[in-house]
């Protein structure tokens, strides 16, 4: 049997499995399923940053429903007390009934009132911060640079009252992803998950209606994570996690051989139950047998950009090579 502990930025994870935020986190019964299963750690479902600032009818109004897959678990008519109550009390809890690392979550457009409400999260054993911050780059007005800011200011801000380690899961839309990557770590991130994904609306050309898009994953996307964490590894100071498209031990030996410390999985829970999740963490373990693996870091980014003689195979120019035939 292989050794499968690893280390994600500074939390020592019995295997790096980790059941990713969603409702599936959002509740002790199935927080206790995840560690049954076998879960490295969890990610609690978030606390919207507009749990805290808004009562639910105004956050109604002003959701963008279009772009938050997370939206779908949130929506309900109750004020803001009860939700930072519960969540406080969830996270209390599963500290204590938990053996696994429990890392909370915010869902967040910018730092604010809410710093408060990570100090107490801290103060009751969080073992780490997991920020979900996503700022739509859909205002003309608005200048990337300026985008920026905001994330840098907002790790900064927090990372000014927190002691625990901080992550955030961020979206593929910046333009210098990886200068991005490395300025959020300088500026007090510990680890980039990557990715958030994001629900799409479509459109039903016979109804004249918006229809919604797939709110899971399809297991060909794991891709997504896979190049961006490949090209990553070794060059920046931020542990990476992978999030998206992993529904088999596969992606998750995959992401490892790229370079993931970790690797999140949510939709695969939701379609496949809980339970699943112990399959992944047999088929990685089996796969480290017949490869003679025996612990976590003896192929951790093996097949990252940093470690390929020919490391191109991550990079566009591979790309042009297939479609031109020139080599
Ligand atoms: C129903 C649902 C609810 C989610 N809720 C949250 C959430 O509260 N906070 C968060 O950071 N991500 C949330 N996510 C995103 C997932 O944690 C994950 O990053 C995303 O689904 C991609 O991983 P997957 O391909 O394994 O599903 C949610 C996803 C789904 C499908």
């Amino acid at each position: 049997m292989a050794d499968l502990k690893t280390q994600y930025m500074g939390l020592c994870l019995k295997n790096p499995v980790i059941a990713a935020s969603s409702r599936l986190t959002g509740s002790m019964d199935s927080l206790l399923r995840c560690e049954e299963a076998g879960a490295g750690a969890v990610v609690l479902k978030s606390l919207f940053e507009e749990q805290i600032l808004f009562d639910s009818e105004k956050m109604v109004e002003g959701t963008d429903m279009g772009v938050y897959t997370d939206a779908f678990d949130f929506l309900s008519g109750v004020s803001k007390n009860y939700y930072l109550d519960q969540y406080l009390s969830l996270l209390e809890e599963a500290k204590k009934r938990l053996s696994i690392p429990v890392i909370a979550s915010i869902n967040c457009i910018g730092a604010g009132v809410w710093t408060e409400y990570a100090e107490k999260m801290e103060a009751l054993g969080a073992d780490a911060l997991e920020l979900n911050m996503f700022i739509l780059p859909s205002d003309p007005e608005q200048r990337s640079e300026d985008i920026e800011k905001k994330y840098m200011s907002t790790v900064k801000e927090i990372r000014s009252v927190l002691t625990i380690p901080m992550a955030m899961k961020i979206s593929s839309h910046f333009t210098g992803l990886a200068g991005m990557v490395e300025a959020l770590g300088e500026a007090g991130l510990n680890a980039v998950v990557m990715f958030n994904r994001f629900f799409r609306p479509d459109i039903d050309i016979e109804s004249l209606k918006f229809t919604s898009g797939n709110i899971f994953s399809d297991p060909s996307e794991v891709v997504i994570p896979l190049q961006w964490i490949a090209l990553l590894y070794g060059q920046t100071r931020v542990d990476l996690a992978a999030s998206t498209g992993v529904h088999d031990y596969t992606g998750v030996v995959k992401n490892i051989l790229a370079g993931a410390n970790a690797v999140e999985i949510c939709s695969t829970l939701f379609k496949n139950g809980i339970e699943h999740l112990g399959k992944l963490i047999t088929g990685m373990n089996q796969w480290m047998d017949r490869h003679s693996f025996e612990k976590v870091t003896d192929f951790l980014g093996l097949l990252s950009k940093a470690n390929l003689e020919h490391p191109e195979i991550w990079e566009r120019s591979q790309y042009i090579k297939a479609l031109t035939g020139i080599s």
